[in-house]
């Protein structure tokens, strides 16, 4: 038994993710810490959510709320969501959470202490009527390229330039339509990233079995152009983490608080310090590499656009702090990463309200058939691609007609013929032999697949694996069997219900609530893993009582595609 450690990127509070959100890091972050779990290792699963920066600020205004208001509910409606969707956090923290707070800041004045933080002095746009700095989402004003006239400080929406807040045509305050702004002098403090420089690329070379994908971008960022820059890690904001606590080896910083990109990741860490905080967890085991974290696998789960931060930015800060004494922290072994998931010919937008949210996704069809969907077409090796056809598609034959037709032929066919116990020992003849010795490869190609974590390639066997039981039944035919010999359509059936049982196991990763409704029609609480399969067939013997289950998946119609096609294309209300 191992131990592994998996987080997955965490979303943003300003409001519901949609469905690429969910693809790109929760999801498949829970597939591998359910089949870890399942495999009998000990997981810790982090998730969070992200509740600085200017974001949650303008959010929160716009829905009229404090923003620590507004963040505390919006936390409690996507901890709600993610246990719709059957996500299965050990851990859903809050960047904004005590523990938080203190680990930012203790990392701040460790690596100011090691002298990896310097002051900058900069000039920002201030607005006297608001009395503060407008960081870039705080400005508007006419694009300079497009001349649209929502242009925001840092990109225009319109034509997708770039922009420094300097470049907008009559600039305005967004906060109070104030044209009042000037530049005013502000100071930063800055991450010497260039001197982490070396190692940094040490540790990246190190990593020989990441995909060229990530360690491309971490490269460069290393050397392209001038090399790794020094990062500001303050902003003048009033909501975050503050950039001051006693000790400070700086001072000016009255007012400011840490970029939100520089305290998100050190969540990861926080969150498991709020567990521990609330049952007593050892955080510490964890994370510290003197604490027993050395014997952890850790792994993150994140979008293509995430990539940056988390090759370079969060672990400059890990391997900063461990160069002083006694800091000790554990750093990423393994980063999974995604493309993207498009939307019906489109993007997904949260802003403009197009493709579906993560809430109504779960009003149309329960979780399963989402994340068998999302995971089975997950944006692995390219961007992908959501169409209703194509979901219809995939949960009307994968599910439906492969999975959930199995089960229900299998439990109806014994309930009509031998009553609802299992009829028969399981005895294997010939065809069953044969039968186990392709799943026994099957299931190596799976675990092979699961193991390596690649998702799409995990679905179709698991797929497969489905399918060796249907075409097996195919062939036994123990319908005709029982005309003539009904021993030997028991015997038939006893090894269709225990292969029943191991798909219940095997897919749980993947469709839980199937997999339960599965085991709670078989009557069985047990979720061994099937290591040694002529065991595994064996788990229910003759003379075991099972229920015939409602039908496990419905299927989706033709006027429900449409109808949802024509729905998810626009606004949402
Ligand atoms: N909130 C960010 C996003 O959705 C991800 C933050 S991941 C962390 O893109 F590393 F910062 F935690
Ligand atoms: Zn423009």
């Amino acid at each position: 038994m191992a131990r592994h450690l998996i987080t997955s990127a965490i979303p943003y509070i300003n409001g519901i993710k949609h469905l690429g959100n969910l693809v790109g890091s929760q999801l498949p972050a829970d597939l591998y810490a359910r089949y870890l779990r399942g495999r009998g290792h000990e997981v810790m699963f982090i998730c969070a959510t992200d509740e600085h920066g200017t974001p949650a600020e303008l959010a929160a205004a716009k829905a009229g709320k404090p923003v620590a208001d507004y963040c505390a509910e919006m936390h409690d409606v996507q901890a709600e969501i993610a246990a719709g969707f059957r996500l299965s956090f050990d851990h859903f923290g809050r960047s904004s959470s005590a523990e938080n707070r203190a680990l930012t800041q203790h990392f701040a004045k460790v690596l100011a202490e090691q002298g990896l933080i310097r002051e900058v002095t900069e000039q920002q746009m201030y607005s006297k009527a608001d009395g503060r700095f407008l960081p870039d989402r705080y400005i508007e004003g006419t694009c300079p390229n497009c001349g649209y006239e929502s242009a925001r400080g840092d990109q225009c929406d319109n034509c997708t330039k770039q922009l420094d807040p300097v470049d907008l045509i009559d600039p305005r305050s967004v906060i109070s339509g104030s044209t009042d702004l000037e530049m005013r002098e502000t100071k930063h403090l800055f991450l010497r990233q260039s001197a982490m420089k070396d190692r940094l690329a040490a540790w990246i070379d190190s990593k020989a079995d990441w995909p060229v994908l990530t360690t491309s971008i971490a490269k460069k960022w290393l050397f392209d152009g001038d090399g790794l820059q020094d990062r500001g890690i303050t902003r003048d904001l009033s909501w975050g983490v503050p950039a001051q606590f006693d000790g400070a080896p700086w001072a000016g910083m009255d007012g400011k608080v840490f970029y939100v990109w520089f305290d998100a990741p050190i969540e990861y860490i926080a969150a498991t310090q709020e567990l521990s905080a609330q049952d007593g967890t050892d955080w510490a085991r964890w994370w510290r590499t003197d604490a027993g974290a050395e014997d952890v696998t850790y792994t993150q789960f994140m979008g293509k656009d995430n990539v940056p931060f988390h090759t370079i930015g969060f672990p400059a800060t890990i391997l900063g702090v461990n160069g002083a004494e006694g800091e000790n922290w554990k750093l990423v072994d393994y980063i999974k990463s995604f493309n993207y998931l498009n939307y019906d010919g489109g993007q997904f937008s949260t802003s403009r309200g197009r493709g579906v949210f993560m809430d109504q996704a779960l009003s149309l069809l329960p979780a399963d058939y989402w994340r068998w969907w999302l995971l089975s077409h997950a944006p692995e090796s390219a961007d992908a691609e959501f169409t209703w056809e194509n979901f219809q598609t995939s949960v009307n034959k994968d599910l439906a007609d492969v999975l959930g037709n199995l089960v229900s032929r299998v439990t109806k066919f014994c309930n009509s013929k031998f009553g609802t116990e299992v009829p028969a020992e399981v005895v294997l003849t010939e065809r069953e032999e044969a039968l186990l010795a392709q799943f026994r490869e099957g299931l190596a190609a799976y675990e092979k697949a699961m193991d390596a974590i690649q998702v799409r390639r995990s679905a179709e066997e698991l797929r497969a694996l489905w399918v060796l039981g249907n075409e097996y039944l195919q062939a036994a035919a123990p319908w005709s069997v029982v005309k003539t010999d009904a021993d030997a359509a028991r015997a038939i059936i006893a090894f269709a219900l225990n292969l029943i049982r191991i798909y219940a196991v095997l897919s749980r990763p993947f469709i839980p609530d199937a997999a339960q409704a599965i085991m709670t029609a078989l009557d069985c609480e047990d979720w061994s893993w099937p290591d040694d399969l002529d065991t595994a067939i064996r788990t229910l013997p003759a003379g075991h009582a099972f229920t015939v289950p409602e039908n496990l998946f419905r299927k989706v119609t033709d006027d429900e595609r449409d109808d949802w096609a024509q729905r998810f294309a626009g606004r949402r209300d």
